[in-house]
């Protein structure tokens, strides 16, 4: 059984447990306060999941989820997440998270930084694109679901849509591909890290995170992608 760590409880780290252990992964869950506050979370999630702290997560991962924004001075369990496949969802977004300068003179990707942070890690961008909160507004309950759930398909059918992944590590991209391909999506190699800026908030590809898209136009629109530095 392979277990994930999940280091971020919010919406994308909770609706990734959720998907991830019906996929029939384990599950341990941490957020910044520690788990005593994520007792509701885990009981939702089943006999599954449980939470520890972000170090006993990180400990106990095959690989691992940073399902939380960048910031230089982010506490990580660095030593515990040393050698694995840590997959990086955040999307750099200057008006929530503020300016990063090596970020927005093109010199880095936001993920190359979360790479300086983990040295000893396989740090991979994934998830980033796909909606991880419900449609408030949509009224048809399997429309409301996030597109994470309500957008797996299983492989081979027509409609499956596909989802990105980049890294410096090949053996990271499979992992994150087969991943994909049990949560219901197919994957689209935009390595290394530092060509990850095709994906990033605003770009083409980016814009379809609601409705998602097939390989493809996955393809054709990380083509179409144009970088944009200040
Ligand atoms: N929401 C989406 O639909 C979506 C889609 C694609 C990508 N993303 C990306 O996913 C990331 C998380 O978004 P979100 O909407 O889930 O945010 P959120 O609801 O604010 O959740 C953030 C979670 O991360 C935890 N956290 C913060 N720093 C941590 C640390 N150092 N170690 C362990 N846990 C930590 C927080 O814990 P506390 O509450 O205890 O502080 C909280 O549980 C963001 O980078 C976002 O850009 C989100």
């Amino acid at each position: 059984m392979t277990t994930i760590g999940i280091l971020g409880a919010g919406q994308a780290g909770s609706t990734l447990a959720r998907a991830a252990i019906a996929a029939g992964y384990d599950v341990v869950i941490a957020n910044s306060r520690g788990p005593e506050t994520l007792r509701g979370l885990v009981r939702a999630l089943g006999p599954m999941a449980r939470a520890a702290s972000a170090a006993d997560t990180a400990a106990a991962a095959d690989f691992a989820v940073a399902a939380f924004r960048y910031t230089p001075s982010d506490a990580l369990p660095v030593a515990e997440l040393a050698g694995k496949v840590v997959i990086d969802n955040n999307n750099y977004m200057p008006w929530r998270d503020g300016n990063f300068p090596e970020v927005d003179s093109g010199r880095k990707t936001i993920h190359e930084l979360r790479q300086e942070q983990l040295p000893e890690s396989k740090v991979t961008k994934a998830f980033t694109h796909v909606q991880f909160h419900e449609r408030h507004l949509i009224r048809v309950p399997s429309d409301a679901l996030p597109a994470l759930l309500r957008l797996a398909r299983p492989a081979g059918a027509p409609d499956r849509k596909a989802l990105v992944v980049s890294s410096n590590y090949p053996d990271a991209v499979e992992l994150v591909t087969r991943f994909y391909d049990d949560l219901g999506f197919d994957a689209v190699d935009n390595s290394p890290l530092s060509e990850s800026w095709r994906s990033a908030p605003g770009t083409p590809m980016w814009r379809h995170h609601v409705d998602g898209q097939s390989r493809d136009e996955l393809i054709r629109n990380l083509e179409r992608a144009q970088r944009i530095t200040t």
